[in-house]
């Protein structure tokens, strides 16, 4: 897809001839850590090169003025630097303005209105972090802008707060860190209890990772993915009554194995079954991508779903029938849902040279079934939310 030409789009609709400050924010991937960042567990994502672009001036009055071109038909929103509260008519502009709101109030000052363009190339409602990314170009502009001094890991800290105070989704760090921290070719194994991080290079060789769209439109995703945290919280607080735990993503296999007897509700065995092997896996994960073991790295990828699919049930036909396609096909060495599920995206590490009957038969199968058709990227990996300057608008 083409991107549109920013800079005149961004002086047609703010009717200026300055030249706006340019950044980007990317989405991201997870190659594996699903559903155990809120657990503190350890996750395995990526940033890519779709993202949110944001185009931006000062004002000399206390108006900020959003526009999207992904929602041409909200026309310009407008707030005051001084009134950032949620405003449900404000719709997909809430999340910069919790941005702002929180940067604010955390003394990072910002000392005048603003006109912000954005335009978002990743796919709508594909599950790669469209909000995450959002928020953390918000981030980025607002530091270079108004020269502000932020630690990233702050930064990253603000996006999520917005995602779960503002907007009201209790999703754990993994996103807003991936965006935030994303580095070119290499994906973080994160610790989300610590927030230690460690990069490992992606070397794919005669590989690709595909991304593929279910295209399934999401609902009620907020909801569902809230229930999967309480009963997580629900199956910790059984095991606390034995072991000195603070969070699911604490425990050895062998702990679980021999107090899982504690956890009173059959569903929240599962799901914290789910959060104890996964976790582990993303550690091998990382151990076997250092070894350049693709092979084995692939048939984790597919535990992962299977996991994902049988205890965490956050799948569903259309992940399912995706997933499933690809694994029976040639010069595939794994596939897997990836982000928080219910529709959405999988990923799978396909052998180059098989892309195009690959495309063609998963296409072909999975609108047999589900009965509209998937969409198929090639993912990049590249850098993390950033300024980018030399004019390439
Ligand atoms: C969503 C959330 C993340 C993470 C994933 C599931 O993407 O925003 O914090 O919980 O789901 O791994």
């Amino acid at each position: 897809m083409k991107n549109p030409n920013l800079l005149f789009e961004f002086q047609t609709v703010f009717d200026t001839t300055r030249t706006p400050r340019f950044f980007f924010a990317p989405g991201r991937i997870n190659l594996i850590g699903e559903h155990t960042d809120y657990n503190g567990g350890n996750v395995f994502p990526a940033s890519i090169s779709f993202g949110t672009y944001a185009l931006v001036q000062t004002r000399e009055d206390h108006l900020i003025r959003f526009f999207s071109l992904n929602f041409p038909d909200k026309g310009i929103i407008e707030c005051d630097l001084t009134e950032l509260s949620f405003n449900e008519e404000h719709d997909w502009a809430n999340y910069p303005k919790g941005m702002i709101k929180y940067f604010s109030e955390n003394s990072l000052k910002i000392s005048s209105g603003m006109d912000i363009l954005f335009y978002g190339n990743i796919p709508n409602g594909a599950g790669l972090s469209s909000s995450a990314s959002i928020e953390m170009v918000t981030g980025v502009l607002l530091e270079g802008l108004f020269d502000i001094s932020i630690d990233r890991l702050e930064m990253i800290k603000l996006g999520q707060r917005v995602e779960n105070e503002y907007i009201g989704v209790n999703s754990g760090i993994m996103d807003q860190f991936a965006i935030g921290r994303g580095r070119k070719h290499h994906a973080i194994l994160l610790n989300c209890q610590t927030l230690e991080y460690e990069y490992a290079p992606i070397q794919l060789d005669d590989h690709v990772i595909m991304i593929i769209n279910t295209n399934k439109q999401r609902t009620l995703m907020g909801s569902k993915y809230n229930e999967r945290r309480a009963q997580c919280e629900e199956a910790l607080k059984d095991l606390q009554t034995e072991l000195p735990l603070q969070n699911l993503g604490d425990l050895t296999i062998e702990q679980f194995e021999k107090h899982k007897y504690l956890i009173q509700e059959e569903t929240n065995l599962k799901r914290a079954k789910h959060v104890v092997y996964e976790n582990k896996r993303t550690l091998e994960a990382l151990e076997l991508l250092r070894q350049g073991n693709l092979d084995q790295f692939g048939l984790l990828m597919n535990e992962s779903h299977l996991s994902l699919q049988c205890d965490y049930e956050v799948t569903g036909i259309e992940l399912d029938t995706l997933v499933k396609a690809a694994w029976d096909q040639p010069g595939v060495l794994g596939a897997r849902m990836t982000g928080a599920g219910f529709g959405g995206c999988a990923i799978v590490i396909v052998e180059k040279s098989k892309l195009d009957s690959f495309k063609d038969n998963v296409n072909k199968i999975y609108s047999n079934e589900i009965g509209y058709e998937a969409s198929f990227y090639t993912a990049t990996i590249d850098d993390g939310a950033r300024e980018i300057t030399g004019g390439v608008f």
